[in-house]
């Protein structure tokens, strides 16, 4: 595969390199579910976790990945560290590039953070989430998923749903889903749509029945409440009426659709619980088992290019 010294984003990709991670992630993904977890192609190599943002899964499935390659793996814990007392992002990066860190996983409240640091540190920089931009690992582990699932990543009708202005979770596969040749529609109250999408061929819907309507894949998202400035919904119990996916709304899509949530859930605000726990056709488990092997694919491919 090319060299891949940073991960900033899915822009920047291209349909090999997606191809490429979503193989290699598949082969850990198999390795992974036969027991056999433990590799040495990290040995010798140290990953910080940098997280200004909370996060259960993808901190965790870095860690996770970091450790099953070999890695020294450390999580630095912003609150009780220096960056209280005032120190600055880039003075934090360039202390712990000092320490001769190779791998560095920011997750970070600013949009543009990680391409930040990449211009500053020598370590490979990976984006684990930055403001209302990208979060690149979380595409591909849904591209993992749905390729698992469809049996392959193109030419499918994928309706992304809620809360997509806020998302960088919407944006980061509306840049992969559209590149590898899907049909992406976008379906949310006015409110929580961006005024323009920067993408070709992406169709807008502010009605469930007709964005669901032959969809292979139904992916919900949080309504981020964190990132609001002003009311944008009247109550969370009005939106799950006209927004929340439950089964009489999933009936729209096509009978074998799949159900995706990037987590963490607010279960009866996007998502009514009965479709969340359908195993037959929810995929949250799967997407955060794919985040694993997904993450061990870019570490390894970022730590190559290091050498
Ligand atoms: N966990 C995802 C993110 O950090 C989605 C969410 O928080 O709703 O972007
Ligand atoms: N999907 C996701 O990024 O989850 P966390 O915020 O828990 O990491």
């Amino acid at each position: 595969m090319a060299q891949l010294k940073h991960l900033l984003g899915i822009e920047g990709l291209n349909p090999v390199s997606v191809t490429n991670l979503l193989d290699l992630a598949e082969s850990y993904a198999l390795l992974n579910r036969s027991g056999k977890t433990q590799r040495d192609s990290l040995r010798g190599r140290t990953l910080i976790n940098l997280f200004f943002e909370d996060s259960t899964r993808t901190r965790t499935s870095f860690e996770l990945a970091g450790r099953r390659l070999g890695a020294d793996v450390v999580n630095m814990s912003v609150a009780t560290s220096s960056v209280t007392k005032g120190e600055t992002l880039l003075d934090t990066a360039a202390t712990l590039n000092a320490m001769n860190c190779d791998l560095l996983v920011v997750r970070h409240k600013s949009s543009g953070a990680p391409a930040l640091l990449a211009q500053k540190v020598g370590a490979s920089v990976i984006n684990a989430g930055d403001g209302t931009h990208e979060h690149p690992t979380q595409a591909l582990l849904d591209a993992l998923t749905i390729r698992r699932n469809k049996g392959r990543i193109s030419g499918l009708t994928i309706a992304i749903c809620g809360d997509i202005v806020h998302s960088r979770v919407a944006r980061s596969n509306i840049l992969l889903l559209t590149m590898m040749g899907n049909f992406v529609r976008l379906v949310g109250p006015p409110t929580l749509l961006p005024g323009s999408i920067g993408v070709n061929g992406v169709e807008i819907f502010h009605d469930m029945e007709e964005g669901l309507k032959g969809a292979d894949i139904v992916m919900m998202l949080r309504l981020q409440k964190e990132r609001m400035t002003a009311g944008l919904i009247p109550s969370a119990r009005e939106y799950f009426t006209f927004y929340g996916l439950d089964r009489k709304k999933l009936s729209y899509a096509k009978p074998d659709a799949l159900v995706m949530h990037p987590g963490p859930m607010n279960r009866g605000v996007e998502i009514d619980s009965e479709v969340a726990d359908d195993a037959a056709r929810s995929r949250i488990k799967e997407q955060v088992e794919m985040g694993v092997a997904v993450r061990m694919a870019v570490l390894d491919t970022c730590a190559r290019s290091n050498y």
